[in-house]
């Protein structure tokens, strides 16, 4: 298997790289990404002088670049590069605008020129919007309410087109809300971990009773490695553990885990556009895939605290640096 991956030095891609060298011994990945402020090679330590693993820096929207990079043949393309934070994307849609859409489109278009045999687009529930009842299915309307997953809809949208038009074998998935190791600390969780730690408050917006649906990123891996080997060109998989949580709950979990006190709760201005509720029904790549979730929440939580703990100069050294002054603007704003 000769696999370009793309954005494999953020938080899932940097995660499914490992899972992949583990699981396919005679695989060869190439990692294609920006490094934008939430790539980081750091990532990959481990793995750098892997043999079978190569990285390259560069831009998914670079069409000159990918069709250098397809020519040297690949089967597989497992594109997880995008902008990912919702608050950035309400202060500036512009980059995702370049990279959701434009990149994608790029990496489409060098996929059907250089015959790629397999596209997986990583997608998000975010494209579906909020619901207040009931869980999306695979077929339910695109409804998407932060530019973030506006970007992801349109990207997603492009993915059918390619399939419908040139029969390009595009896989989408749709993913829940991910956590684990690895991922950015100015995302919920690790910002809730890394603020508890140093006994800081940690910003809860509007009431807190926005509900996520959670899952362990491994179990997210496992899914996108069955997609590969096993998934139908032209199809959409949800992927999700049923695991809804209301975000003050989250946060009251993780402090007592912490053994933290829940007084270190602090809320503040809602997002614009809050979405309330995301839940989806992965009951397709169960049936389809075979495909099922073995994490817990609770292990988990668990486990990405102890490794947030375990971690300390990984996340103090990206919350010391530029990221911290960009961090202090976006909420000064609200
Ligand atoms: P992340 O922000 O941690 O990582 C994104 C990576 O993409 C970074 O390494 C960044 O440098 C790279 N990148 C950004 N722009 C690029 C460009 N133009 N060219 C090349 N590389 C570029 O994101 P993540 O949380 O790991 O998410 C990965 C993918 O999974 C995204 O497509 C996201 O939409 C999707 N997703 C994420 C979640 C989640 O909970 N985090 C859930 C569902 C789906
Ligand atoms: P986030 O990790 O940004 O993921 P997404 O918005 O893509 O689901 O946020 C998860 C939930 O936590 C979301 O409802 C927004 C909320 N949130 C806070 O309450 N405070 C914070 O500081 C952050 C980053 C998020």
């Amino acid at each position: 298997m000769k696999l370009l991956v793309t954005g494999g030095a953020g938080f899932i891609g940097s995660n499914f790289i490992h899972y992949i060298l583990s699981e396919h011994p005679n695989c060869e990945i190439t990692n294609l990404d920006k490094l934008t402020y939430a790539g980081n090679l750091e990532n990959l330590r481990d793995i750098e002088n892997d043999p079978r693993y190569h990285f390259v820096i560069g831009d998914i929207a670079d069409r000159e670049l990918i069709n250098n990079l397809l020519h040297g043949g690949y089967d597989t393309i497992v594109n997880f590069a995008a902008e990912s934070h919702v608050d950035r994307s309400i202060l500036d849609a512009t980059p995702f605008i370049e990279t959701n859409i434009k990149g994608t489109q790029t990496l489409l278009e060098g996929a059907r020129q250089y015959r790629v045999g397999r596209f997986i687009q990583v997608s998000t529930d975010e494209v579906y919007g909020s619901i207040q009842n009931g869980k999306f299915t695979e077929k339910s309307p695109l409804s998407p309410n932060s530019p973030y997953a506006a970007s992801k809809a349109a990207a997603d949208l492009l993915c059918h087109a390619y399939w419908k038009t040139y029969q390009l074998p595009v896989i989408i998935t749709r993913c829940s809300n991910n956590l684990g190791p690895f991922q950015f600390p100015e995302k919920l969780i690790p910002l809730a971990i890394t603020k508890a730690w140093e006994n800081k408050p940690i910003p809860i917006y509007g009431d807190g009773l926005n509900v996520r649906d959670w899952i362990y990123v491994a179990d997210h891996c496992r899914a996108l490695n069955l997609a590969i080997q096993r998934g139908k060109p032209g199809e959409i998989y949800n992927v999700a553990a049923n695991q809804e949580k209301m975000n003050l709950e989250l946060i009251h979990q993780l402090l007592d885990i912490m053994g933290k006190p829940r007084s270190l709760v602090s809320f503040v201005a809602d997002r614009p556009g809050h979405d309330r509720r995301y839940a989806l029904d992965a009951g397709k790549i169960t049936q389809a895939l075979g495909w099922k979730p073995f994490y817990s929440f609770e292990q988990a939580l668990a486990a990405t605290v102890d490794w947030y703990l375990n971690h300390e100069p990984w996340w103090r050294k990206i919350k010391s640096g530029e990221y911290a002054k960009y961090y202090d603007k976006m909420y000064s704003q609200r």
